[in-house]
């Protein structure tokens, strides 16, 4: 049951917990935005969002949210907190199982945090309701929430004069059938592929609406494209490997099979990225989102010099590539591009950085008038030693 709080319960004042850090906060500003009073990242790994109405289909569409709260406000003690709670939690909860989950601060504090949500939880009334700790960490994950129907405290901000924020959180997406998507397929490729996470949320940072098509020249297993047709917009995908092409198909095939026909179309094609254009002859896309990923595999941390070189060689296909897609995509649409970030042994960091866009007829897309994000948004999950993953999300000028 993904609704920890009754599922009508509105709310325009809420704060997201990412997955992806920067790149959660721009796909929050991509499905929100013409809902959006204010979007802010005030510490890492949460957003605060002020809706000019209430939006729950639209927030169950961000894919690298994985916790949606009700904004509960400031506390410095116990009694500004339970006064807080007791206007959220009726008697309906005095055996409920409450959790606390606490981010951007320093670990030791999460003690101190906990035993005051407990007092203010008393003094709000709710004598008997059980606290669960998480297992390590500050945070109780998902699948405890759900698993042992927590009522999970989001808690950040960092004490001090200002106090602690907190928040109740509403809504866990379930992730088991994302899990599943992964392992179930035909052709899992983790070799290559991303998880349907990931995936799901470049989609949504495409900004399409159903029924237009996206793009994805280097498609791989096709693990974009299965996360664009189960939002109803319809793909192409291309890959130069006819075994990939194959793969790609089974694995639509499969997810077709398992949620059913979709009204949007597909069609994936054996192609070069760098000549896409010429494969899609007169079609157009409305957005492009890719992963290409061409560098050599690395055994151990490479230098800098070797991490530059492989960086540069790979921007020959980049730019290539760009150059085609940006003939087939229409006017206003957005090519998401995730670039890799070569750790260094020097221990530095080495990205694959697109210096010139605009020579392509493409600019950065800036979620104005909120905060601005640098590029590439670097991401600190899924990540292997040697390499983390970079985003670009451009818009065509
Ligand atoms: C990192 S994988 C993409 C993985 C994909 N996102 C997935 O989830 O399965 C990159 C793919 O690009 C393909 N590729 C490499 N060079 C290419 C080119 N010039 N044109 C088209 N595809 C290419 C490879 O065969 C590989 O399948």
């Amino acid at each position: 049951m993904p609704y920890l709080l009754p599922r009508n319960r509105a709310s325009t004042s809420l704060i997201l917990v990412g997955s992806f850090g920067r790149l959660s906060y721009l796909e929050a500003c991509s499905v929100l935005g013409p809902w959006l009073k204010s979007c802010t990242v005030p510490c890492e790994g949460i957003i605060a969002v002020e809706l000019s109405g209430h939006q729950p289909v639209r927030l169950q569409r961000l894919s690298g949210v994985y916790k949606i709260a009700i904004r509960l406000g400031a506390f410095s003690d116990e009694a500004e907190l339970a006064g807080k709670l007791r206007e959220t939690f009726d008697e309906a909860y005095s055996h409920a199982n409450f959790s606390v989950s606490l981010y951007g601060s320093p670990v030791d504090e999460y003690s101190g945090v906990a035993s005051t949500v407990l007092g203010a939880l008393r003094r709000a009334g709710l004598k008997k309701a059980n606290m669960l700790r998480p297992d390590r960490g500050s945070e109780l994950r998902a699948e405890q929430i759900l698993s042992r129907n927590a009522v999970d405290l989001v808690v950040f901000g960092g004490g001090g004069e200002e106090g602690y924020q907190a928040g109740a959180t509403w809504y866990v997406p379930d992730a088991k059938e994302m899990r599943l998507r992964t392992k179930e397929r035909p052709v899992p490729s983790p070799e290559i592929s991303m998880s349907p996470r990931l995936a799901g949320t470049l989609v949504n940072l495409a900004g399409l609406q159903e029924g237009q098509t996206l793009l994805d020249p280097f498609c791989g297993s096709g693990t974009i494209l299965m996360e664009a047709l189960l939002r109803g917009i319809g793909c192409i995908g291309v890959d130069s490997d006819p075994a990939r092409v194959r793969h790609a198909r089974q694995n639509i095939g499969w997810l077709l099979g398992k949620y059913g026909p979709r009204k949007a179309g597909w069609d994936v094609r054996t192609g070069d990225a760098r000549s896409v254009h010429e494969t899609l002859g007169a079609s157009r896309v409305d957005a492009v989102v890719t992963e290409p990923v061409l560098l050599p595999k690395f055994t151990a941390l490479p230098t800098k010099e070797r991490a530059e070189t492989a960086a540069e060689a790979a921007l020959d296909t980049y730019m290539a590539a760009l150059r085609s897609v940006r003939r087939v995509l229409k006017p206003g649409g957005r090519a998401v591009i995730v670039v890799p970030v070569i750790r260094t042994a020097e221990g530095g960091e080495i990205s694959l950085a697109f210096t010139d866009p605009q020579e392509l007829g493409l600019k950065e897309y800036q979620p104005d008038p909120w905060p601005r994000v640098g590029y590439p948004v670097r991401m600190a999950s899924e990540s292997t030693r040697w390499i983390r993953r970079g985003v670009y999300v451009f818009e065509v000028v």
